[in-house]
């Protein structure tokens, strides 16, 4: 029987960076705050090999492909008697190069749906040390929740629900191109204030969201790599801008960009805003508004 699964994204509420590190990847401390808006992965056990399919044109499916990689990475580690493989498709939906996560994701669930399938080989940790290989946010859509991220980002400390969010809306723009992240670290070197941050940022911002206090958690949000990122595309300056005038409560670029999300305190009051947004900017790139039932 296969196997059908969404595979969700995230924002980061805080990306805080705390210098660059020895073997080149930068120390950081982030919020996430995981986000249902949905690619679908379809995981069915197979002849040996690995074969991957995906609705989008512009993705590789072959070994270079995280979906691939991953499970590559579950069939090796797993202890599996007899030789498996697995047949996996792809539903992309989520743009490419957001900064969301989607891809990470799609790895993480991958996984998840390999041990499901598999009758549960691995255990959690085994899954966490796969997740770390693969790449710097995999690790955290192997839960559910919010969580507090460490080190490149693999070292995930889960939080409960932010329940004071419960009917707020989060609404998300990808204006049609995309960042690439290692370019975006390395543009830091011109922003040392930015890239050797002060710890603590992203606890801050937790706990105020988990005493009730969401004018006080927005207040914290933090992106270090607005830096290069605004920098390069004044456009996403405007569109925070334009979001703060339609009545967001905040506004900030999510991981290395390019997606900008905003939160409102109704699902009405997003759409509103999403409309006089499209009035302003017209309807290219992709806007979607989520309801928070957290
Ligand atoms: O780990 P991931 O593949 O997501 O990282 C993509 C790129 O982003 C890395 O190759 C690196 O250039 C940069 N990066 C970084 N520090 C991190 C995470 C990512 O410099 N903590």
């Amino acid at each position: 029987m296969p196997l059908t699964l969404r595979s969700p994204c995230k924002v980061n509420f805080v990306l805080n960076l705390l210098g660059r590190r020895p073997d080149g990847f930068h120390e950081l401390e982030t919020l996430f705050f995981p986000v249902a808006a949905f690619d679908e992965l379809t995981l069915d056990l197979s002849e040996p090999g690995i074969t991957l399919t995906c609705s989008h044109p512009d993705l590789p499916v072959d070994a270079s492909n995280l979906v691939h990689r991953a499970a590559t990475a579950f069939l090796r580690a797993a202890p599996l008697e007899g030789r498996t493989g697995v047949r996996i498709h792809l539903d992309k939906r989520l743009p490419l190069s957001a900064g969301i996560g989607a891809g990470s994701a799609n790895a993480a669930v991958t996984l998840l749906g390999l041990n499901e399938l598999l009758g549960h080989p691995l255990a959690p940790a085994d899954l966490d040390r796969l997740a770390a290989g693969l790449g710097s946010d995999v690790n955290f859509f192997l839960q559910p929740g919010p969580a507090l991220a460490f080190g490149r980002g693999e070292r995930i400390e889960p939080l409960p629900p932010f329940t004071a969010l419960k009917g707020h809306a989060l609404l998300l723009f990808h204006p049609g191109f995309g960042v690439a992240t290692p370019w975006a670290f390395r543009e830091l070197a011109r922003f040392p204030q930015l890239r050797d941050g002060q710890p603590g940022r992203a606890a801050a911002a937790a706990r105020r969201f988990l005493d009730g206090d969401v004018p006080g958690g927005v207040d914290q949000w933090f992106n270090a790599l607005e830096g290069p990122v605004l920098e390069k595309h004044p456009i996403l300056a405007l569109h925070q801008e334009s979001l703060r005038n339609q009545g967001a409560l905040g506004a900030r670029m999510s991981g290395s960009g390019s997606t900008t999300f905003a939160l409102f305190a109704s699902e009405a009051a997003a759409r509103m805003a999403g409309g006089a947004f499209r009035q302003a900017f017209g309807d290219a790139g992709w806007l979607h508004v989520v309801p928070l039932d957290v």
